[in-house]
């Protein structure tokens, strides 16, 4: 039987009862007409399955099965490795099949407005070509197991603070450039069987409820098939959820809100094809599902997915300074000082907490590398300080070669639910570290962190390594990086900043008002620091390696003339160190049209290539039009000027190896929005509407021409006619409000 059939055959009670949850983690069965109870469980780093025995919660405080935790989305964005983010996702699709669990609630995409959200460790990066890319990577991954995947939070929550009720306000152009781009390219790059929508509002209206959000960007815009469901406990009006598109309720709501839906269907204040719409959305899944269903074939075995875990953290460490100290050698003595050595922060808080089945420190693989002492030195889940420790600390570093910190912050600085209010190290850590810098040895710190953190010492240290919260396998990947089994290849997807007051949202930030204004528009991140020219602690894309990379031959091939159907980018990579290793290749665009006030360059492709020692690679990456392109909300649409651009090549969007420049022709042009008040300059820079104002408005502008041609004005009288809206013609000549209407109606003949 196919579903509108099934629909057809449901009653208005069970129509109504299928558009929210049968309990926190299942969709409504119908017995009578084998429609199974189908389990979602959150992610996104590892699979969060709470047992039915377990009460249901959605901030990871009950129990849970035991799994496997993979590195959390601040630490695999910087792999900048799609392959490795399907890889994870596959993993994460066949434990899922083992533990008949049909849709994994994730990837979380989230755009890093400002590094004190407190979920900024479950979120991927601040650019969302990153966050789109990635994220597409890891839901084909997961859903070529036949399960499905729950991208969220769409969209704009992108804070802790009052997130079920605070108001994201940002202009069109804004959303569209940065909050929405990593859920359109997931979209359309890989379909994700549903969408989860966000607690927040977006300029006053919930997500839960938004109709222009899930039904005209989501669905009809992108082409989404899939259903949305709510964030847990997001739902306000559950009537207007569904006519907006939003179809499963999570969790239910003691059938309250199917009553809403049967009165609101029985008095016509909601149309049943609406309902019938979302039923059928939610049950294409629930059978896609039930069709794929392996029964018995997968099984989730922890240990080899731990090592996929360990795989996945070598790839994702990043080694942010080395002055000659590292990898560390076996004959070395070594002082590990930090409690993080030995208990290391791997993953946040909150509804994605994964029951790891295991974790390994630094410590536990200690005895693998050579001559090792250790001294806690301060608490790895507190910000205080013991003088015993602090002394043990200092003597264990007096007797040692170099000096390696694990440093970090404890749970309870960062977490879903609320955000930080400072981007400082716990004090304790930062003491000793200035303490022991007196004993002028060597040092290396190795951070533990979801986001950004102010290192007061980052210029006095001889290392650091980035180690996020790389998952359970952190202790045996950081390791191997240390001593050099393993090369870092990982790369920043977010700016350190100096300082707080640097980053772009600091003045807008969360606070105390529902309202949140966006006012750095989509000058996020670096967009805003290299549009200013900033000093930052570490840049966006930035990351070192055991070896070093040379960029040559840089190449630009347009697939046509306008260069605005393809063009190809190479650029051939050699690796000029002693050390295999794998160098992130990233291109960025900067426009030089002038069309639009743009940041100064925006990333727009990026390849990773592994080279052996000596080896030369070309690297090959592709630009379509949109990579060119901002979004002009006055024509509700994506536009690149004719003109010039200039592609820019490197290693970190600071340090860009190769540019050229490339010249679009034959866009289309921009129409002018054209009523009483439109600026005349609009209309002299439309072809269509350019002889109109040069033949029939000129006599209108005598005060100005002193009766010359526009063309033959000077730059004063040009430039006063240009800025000169159509309605002011009344103030400086015999303009009527009917011949305005009049020639209002003829020009917009001509768009
Ligand atoms: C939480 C989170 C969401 C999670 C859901 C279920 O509040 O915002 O990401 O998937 O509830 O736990």
């Amino acid at each position: 039987m196919n579903i509108k059939e099934l629909v057809s055959q449901m009653t208005l009670e069970e129509k109504a009862a299928m558009c929210s949850g049968n309990d926190f983690w299942h969709t409504e069965p119908v017995a009578r007409l084998g429609i199974p109870r189908t389990m979602v469980s959150d992610g996104p780093h590892g699979l969060r399955k709470q047992p039915e025995e377990c009460d249901g919660d959605h901030l990871g405080l009950n129990g849970a099965i035991e799994a496997v935790c993979f590195p959390a989305a601040c630490a695999t964005a910087c792999s900048f490795d799609r392959d490795m983010m399907y890889d994870m996702g596959q993993i994460l699709g066949k434990e899922c099949q083992a533990e008949k669990v049909s849709v994994l609630l994730g990837p979380a995409v989230n755009i890093k407005r400002s590094p004190l959200c407190g979920r900024n460790f479950e979120y991927l990066s601040e650019d969302p070509y990153v966050a789109g890319e990635l994220s597409a990577a890891y839901i084909n991954g997961v859903q070529s197991q036949n399960i499905g995947t729950s991208i969220k939070h769409f969209a704009a929550n992108n804070q802790e603070t009052a997130r079920m009720s605070a108001s994201s306000n940002a202009n069109e152009r804004t959303l569209r450039e940065i909050y929405l781009p990593a859920f359109e390219t997931a979209v359309k790059k890989a379909q994700p069987w549903t969408v989860m929508c966000s607690y927040n509002q977006i300029n006053g209206e919930y997500a839960s409820q938004n109709h222009w959000l899930l039904t005209e960007v989501l669905r009809d815009e992108w082409g989404f098939e899939g259903y949305v469901m709510s964030d847990w406990g997001a739902v306000r009006d559950r009537v207007k959820g569904i006519a907006a598109g939003m179809d499963l309720e999570m969790p239910g709501s003691n059938g309250v809100n199917d009553q809403a839906i049967i009165q609101a269907v029985q008095s016509g204040a909601l149309s049943e094809e609406d309902l019938n719409a979302s039923v059928e959305r939610i049950l294409n899944i629930v059978f896609r599902y039930e069709k794929g269903k392996e029964v018995g074939g997968s099984v989730f075995d922890r240990e080899k997915d731990y090592e996929k875990a360990l795989e996945i953290a070598k790839k994702c460490i990043v080694l942010l300074k080395n002055e000659g100290v590292l990898p560390l050698k076996k004959e070395e003595k070594v002082a590990f000082i930090g409690g993080f050595a030995e208990t290391p922060r791997y993953q946040g808080g909150g509804s994605s907490h994964i029951h790891a089945h295991k974790v390994t420190s630094a410590l536990s693989m200690a005895s693998e590398y050579g001559d090792i002492r250790y001294a806690k030195g301060f608490p790895a889940d507190a910000d205080r300080t013991e003088p015993v420790l602090f002394e043990e600390a200092m003597k264990t570093a007096k007797d040692a070669d170099k000096v390696v910190v694990f440093a970090g912050l404890p749970d309870i600085f960062e977490s879903e639910g609320y955000d930080r209010i400072h981007m400082q190290l716990p004090e304790c850590q930062n003491v000793l570290i200035e303490k022991l810098l007196e004993l002028g040895k060597p040092m290396i710190v190795v951070l533990h962190n979801g986001s950004p953190v102010e290192l007061p010492w980052a210029d006095r240290v001889q290392g650091i390594v980035e180690a996020y919260l790389c998952g359970e396998a952190v202790g045996e990947a950081e390791m191997e990086i240390l001593y050099g089994r393993v090369n870092p290849s990982g790369k920043l997807a977010e700016t350190f900043p100096k300082r707080l007051e640097d980053n772009p949202s600091y003045l807008n930030f969360a606070g105390k008002s529902k309202d949140v204004d966006y006012s750095e528009g989509v000058f996020v991140g670096y967009r805003y620091y290299d549009s200013k020219d900033m000093e930052v602690l570490f840049p966006f894309g930035y990351g070192l390696s055991y070896t070093t990379f040379a960029y040559g031959n840089l190449q630009i091939e347009k697939k046509s003339e306008s260069g605005r159907d393809g063009i190809n980018v190479s650029v051939d990579v050699t690796n000029t160190g002693e050390m295999a290793g794998k160098e992130i290749v990233q291109l960025y665009v900067a426009d030089h049209t002038q069309s639009a006030i743009r940041p100064i360059q925006e990333l727009r492709q990026f390849a990773s290539v592994w080279l052996e020692a000596g080896e030369t690679k070309k690297v090959v990456m592709e630009l379509d039009e949109r990579a060119f392109s901002w979004y002009d909300e006055t024509q509700h649409d994506w536009y690149a000027a004719d003109g010039v651009y200039e592609i820019r090549v490197g290693r970190s969007s600071r340090d860009i190896e190769l540019t050229a420049e490339v010249i679009l022709t034959d866009g289309k042009e921009k129409k002018p929005v054209i009523d009483a008040n439109v600026m005349l300059g609009d209309l002299l820079d439309y072809s269509g509407t350019k002889k109109y104002v040069e033949q029939n408005l000129v006599q209108y502008l005598d005060g100005f021409t002193g009766g010359k041609a526009i063309d033959e004005c000077d730059e004063m009288e040009k430039s006063m006619i240009y800025y000169m809206p159509l309605s002011s013609l009344r103030s400086f000549s015999n303009m009527t409000n009917e011949k305005i209407d009049e020639i209002v109606k003829e020009l917009n003949a001509l768009l």
